[in-house]
């Protein structure tokens, strides 16, 4: 057993921001949290800002990340960002296979472990999200639905490449939704990856994967979930476009 892991608060910002706005709201999260030492926080602006943000996080300790990135590193693929992209820009995460994607980009796990095994090669840390929907979880297949994504999202990855994925674990019922999960449900969920990984690449890389819940966070449920065995964080949509409430879930996951 090592010490808790360090954890990670990621606001997703989604498709919301200008470039005016976002470095408005990056300019309010670094003078909120900036200096925080014992949560690693993270912006996720949409592409078309993540350069300005870039430049405005600069002397502070938020680090920024995509979206979502292509899954080559260049050429004919007319709309897309490709993760050598994004570190150009000064990413160091990409998100992959959010249930917004999965639902209407028709992202699939072969998809994400794709784009998983460039963006590490790129030097990127990818946040990989997995989540089961309300019928699944209504039909009791959420430990089989999550286990399947695991297995297809890490699919031919070394135990190297493992070390740089985080995870995030967003039921789909609970995205945008205000119906968090319990913290019992989704310690339940996150304990459950955590062995799967385990079994697939030992207890050494299991017990330093950082595992995140997402799913309507807000400051006032945010430190009843971050303090469970398994939950190392968050990934924050909605409450994250708020400074003020950002920076409160950003405290509640200090030590
Ligand atoms: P939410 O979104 O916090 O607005 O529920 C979480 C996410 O989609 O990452």
């Amino acid at each position: 057993v090592i010490d808790k892991r360090r954890p990670l608060v990621a606001g997703n910002w989604k498709m919301h921001k200008t470039v005016g706005e976002a470095v408005a709201l990056a300019d309010a999260v670094v003078a909120g949290v900036g200096q925080v030492q014992d949560v690693d926080v993270l912006l996720c602006p949409p592409f078309t800002a993540l350069w300005a943000v870039s430049r405005r996080i600069e002397p502070s300790r938020i680090m920024l990340g995509g979206q979502n990135c292509a899954f080559e590193r260049e050429g004919a693929y007319t709309g897309e960002v490709s993760p050598v992209m994004l570190k150009d820009v000064g990413c160091n995460f990409v998100i992959l296979g959010h249930s917004e994607r999965r639902r209407y980009f028709a992202e699939t796990d072969q998809n994400v472990n794709r784009k998983a095994r460039l963006a590490i090669e790129c030097g990127l840390c990818p946040i990989i999200c997995l989540g089961e929907t309300l019928d699944q979880r209504n039909a009791k297949e959420t430990f089989a639905v999550v286990g399947s994504q695991l297995e297809g999202c890490l699919q031919d990855l070394s135990d190297d490449q493992v070390r740089k994925v985080t995870i995030a674990y967003e039921p789909v019922w609970a995205i945008g939704t205000g119906q968090t999960a319990t913290p019992e449900t989704a310690q339940e969920v996150q304990r459950f990856i955590r062995r799967n990984v385990a079994d697939r690449f030992g207890d050494e890389v299991a017990s330093a994967m950082r595992i995140l819940y997402g799913g309507s966070v807000k400051p006032a449920n945010a430190a009843s979930l971050f303090e469970q065995p398994d939950i190392d964080g968050g990934l924050i949509g909605g409450a994250s476009l708020d400074a003020s409430a950002f920076t409160a879930i950003v405290n509640a996951a200090r030590c």
